[in-house]
């Protein structure tokens, strides 16, 4: 696909002046706001102005992340510890005060504990974006920002992953929860032209903020490569297993396509701009279209940190596949949106929160 500069170039402008101006009643309510995104987003939120009322249980997260945006953003959002599956605690929180619009990031996330218990992740995850919903509609709330994931696409046939590409069979229960709110939510909007929905669908996030004092959180040791390296670094691991050296790419081992967890956070905004015109549903692919494999991850990790990351390669990890990476353009000329942080950064950054982090949001600052 051709992609236009000068035009992306004039909507960015334009999108800029939008955001800025926003007014300050524009009310955002953020489900999962603690966590490592959300937390990210609605930092990004308050400083473009927008009101911001949190909602999270603290399953998988800490009340610290948000003390950490206050102080970035020299404003706190509103937190209000609640279950999204909750009806009660829902109406409440929407009867506070008039919300024009939800960023829905509550979920459950970790793919091996969703094989182990399945229900959880279809009770939290499906269950609790229907009762979100049901809850939006009632308050007459009609703008949805939805997390997907690249997992929708299972084994993709061909990358770039383009939007359009049809959705593959995701291998474990969190990837089917994924898929079927997006189901759900395309349903839903089908059969009432009030609702204006974004099925974002992140690739690898990644990053800290670049102040050091918010990042990833994870509980207990790390699922995903770039926490895991990076507690390596640290010393509180001992070495990194990477999963298959025998794939179809250039090295031998997985592509991904990571992307800094800062513009993941600015492509909410962007989303959030660009629905107002778009009744329906919007898919939108956010990714920077260019992977890295775990050996460049690896490098790039030490030249960052100046750390040495001993690692040994072990068997694939199942359910793993070789290379996934995003074909961006759809958001670049819809949204006006692209990500604009290089591996450099995402690694910088990540090493700036690990280092000055070493528990977490449980060190004290
Ligand atoms: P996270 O675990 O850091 O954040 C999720 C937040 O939701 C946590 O703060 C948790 O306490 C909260 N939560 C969970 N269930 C809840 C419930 N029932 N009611 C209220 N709060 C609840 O995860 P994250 O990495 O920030 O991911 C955010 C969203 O993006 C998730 O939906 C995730 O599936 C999706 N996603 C994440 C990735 C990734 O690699 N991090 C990739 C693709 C999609
Ligand atoms: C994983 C999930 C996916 C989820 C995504 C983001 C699986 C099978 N998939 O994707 O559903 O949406 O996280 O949360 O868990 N790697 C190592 N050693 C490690 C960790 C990872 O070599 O210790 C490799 C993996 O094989 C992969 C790459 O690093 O090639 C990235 O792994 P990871 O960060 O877990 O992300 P995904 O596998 O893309």
């Amino acid at each position: 696909m051709r992609v236009d500069k000068d035009y992306i170039r004039a909507k960015q402008d334009r999108l800029t002046e939008q955001i800025i101006t926003m007014p300050a009643s524009t009310h955002i309510l953020v489900t999962g706001g603690a966590g490592y995104i959300g937390s990210h987003t609605a930092l990004a939120l308050l400083q473009a102005g927008f009101d911001v009322t949190v909602i999270d249980n603290l399953s998988n997260s800490s009340d610290e992340s948000l003390k950490r945006v206050a102080r970035i953003a020299g404003k706190a959002p509103r937190f209000v510890k609640a279950d999204i599956r909750d009806r009660e605690q829902l109406n409440a929180v929407f009867g506070m005060q008039p919300v024009n619009a939800v960023i829905h990031f509550a979920g459950l996330k970790a793919v091996g504990e969703s094989v182990q218990v399945p229900l959880r992740y279809y009770d939290n995850n499906v269950a609790g974006t229907l009762r979100l919903c049901e809850a939006m509609a009632e308050h007459g709330v009609f703008t949805l920002v939805f997390s997907s994931s690249a997992t929708v696409y299972g084994d993709p046939a061909t990358v770039p992953i383009r939007e359009d590409q049809p959705l593959g069979t995701p291998t474990n229960p969190y990837g089917r929860s994924k898929l079927m709110i997006e189901q759900m939510l395309t349903d839903l909007a089908a059969s009432d032209a009030r609702w204006h929905v974004a099925l974002l669908r992140y690739f690898n996030p990644v990053g800290a903020h670049e102040s050091g004092l918010m990042g990833e959180d994870p509980n207990g040791i790390p699922n995903n490569l770039l926490p895991y390296i990076a507690q390596v670094a640290a010393g509180k691991l001992r070495e990194l297993s990477v999963f298959g050296n025998d794939y179809p790419t250039a090295d031998g081992t997985g592509v991904r396509d990571y992307i800094h967890v800062v513009d993941l956070a600015e492509g909410h905004l962007s989303a959030l701009n660009a629905l107002k015109a778009r009744p329906g549903v919007s898919v939108w692919n956010l990714g920077t279209g260019q992977g890295y494999s775990v050996l460049e991850m690896i490098r790039a990790f030490e030249l960052a940190s100046g750390k040495t990351i001993p690692f040994r390669i072990a068997p694939r990890r199942a359910g793993d596949i070789a290379m996934c990476f995003a074909d961006a353009s759809r958001a670049e000329i819809e949204l006006g949106w692209r990500a604009r942080r290089r591996l450099k950064a995402m690694m910088e950054d990540t090493w700036r929160w690990q280092a000055g982090n070493p528990e977490g949001y449980r060190t004290k600052p």
